[in-house]
């Protein structure tokens, strides 16, 4: 049965992007048949991620009525995964222009553009199911109470609530789960707490052209870090689940450009946690 997942924060820069992404990428490479899809409208950024060329046709046309599901999938497994996979990944974008993103957002005012544009995109995951054979759905959002977050909320059978553990984020998340959650959970949308970039590991990766490094440093197990008890109240008080608690690793933090360190890195204790993740979605019935 396909499995739509959304990642979501209240502040922006917990790391969806990058779950999402390496998520995907290890689904994929595990041989399932996985539909990344951009949702953060606002503020697009997985084309620039897998470095792609713009497509044919957005998400945005999609959602306009305007294009195909065919239109929209671009197959990127040939460039991100090594030969022998037998899974398949597929990346949808969004228009990051700026007509275009003026064009969602004025039209989602209209009450008679909300309803089509909320249609389209449930006939968006129903066609991804039925005619694409999709095992996987993963949505990036944008931060915040926005509309098409609060869309690709409506259309998951999980919620990965993403939060880095600051003030603001458990103060945003609360509010978050009163006020929009829990209408979810009540139609039976699994939502989860996910806390990334949590404080407790710090390491530099073995560098395959650094000889020093790359024969004195080993990863550490790094997967430890200890439940904050601010995360156990927080659970407690909005009734949801810890899915995952993920480090913050300087590596990652710090690289140029972050890209699909779990694949690169097989060892790389983020990609251990990735994994563990993938476990897990994969029993939630
Ligand atoms: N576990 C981690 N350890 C260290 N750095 C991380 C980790 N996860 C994500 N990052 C880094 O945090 C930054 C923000 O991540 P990302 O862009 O994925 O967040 P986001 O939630 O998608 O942000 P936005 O809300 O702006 O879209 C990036 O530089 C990324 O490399
Ligand atoms: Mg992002």
């Amino acid at each position: 049965m396909t499995k739509c997942i959304a990642f979501h924060s209240y502040k922006g820069g917990t790391g969806k992007t990058t779950l999402a992404t390496n998520l995907s990428v290890l689904l994929a490479k595990k041989g399932y048949r996985v539909f990344l899809l951009d949702l953060d409208v606002y503020a697009p950024s997985l084309g620039s991620y897998f470095d792609l060329k713009p497509p044919r046709s957005w998400i945005n046309d999609f959602l306009f009525g305007t294009a195909d599901v065919d239109d929209i999938c671009i197959d990127i497994t040939n460039k991100i995964l090594p030969d022998k996979t037998q899974g398949k990944l597929f990346v949808s974008l969004a228009n990051s222009n700026k007509e275009e993103i003026y064009k969602l957002e004025g039209n989602i005012s209209k009450q008679s553009s909300q309803m089509q544009f909320l249609r389209n995109f449930i006939l968006l995951r129903e066609e991804l199911i039925m005619k694409k054979n999709a095992d996987f759905i993963i949505i990036d959002t944008s931060p915040g109470v926005r509309y098409w977050s609060i869309n690709a909320l409506a259309v998951s059978d999980i919620v990965l609530l993403t939060l880095k553990m600051g003030d603001l984020d458990v103060d945003g998340t609360k509010k978050m789960a009163n006020e929009i959650y829990g209408s979810f959970t009540k139609f039976g949308t699994m939502c989860y707490l996910l806390l990334n970039r949590g404080a407790g590991y710090c390491t530099i990766p073995p560098d395959q052209h650094n000889p020093i490094m790359s024969s004195n440093t080993a990863y550490g197990s790094g997967s430890k870090i200890s439940t904050s008890s601010t995360l156990l109240q927080l659970a407690e008080e909005i009734s949801i689940d810890i899915i995952s608690e993920i480090p913050c690793y300087c590596d990652i933090q710090f690289s140029q450009k972050e890209f699909l360190t779990g694949l690169k890195y097989p060892e790389h204790p983020f990609a251990n946690k990735v994994h563990t993740l993938i476990k897990k979605l994969e029993e939630n019935n």
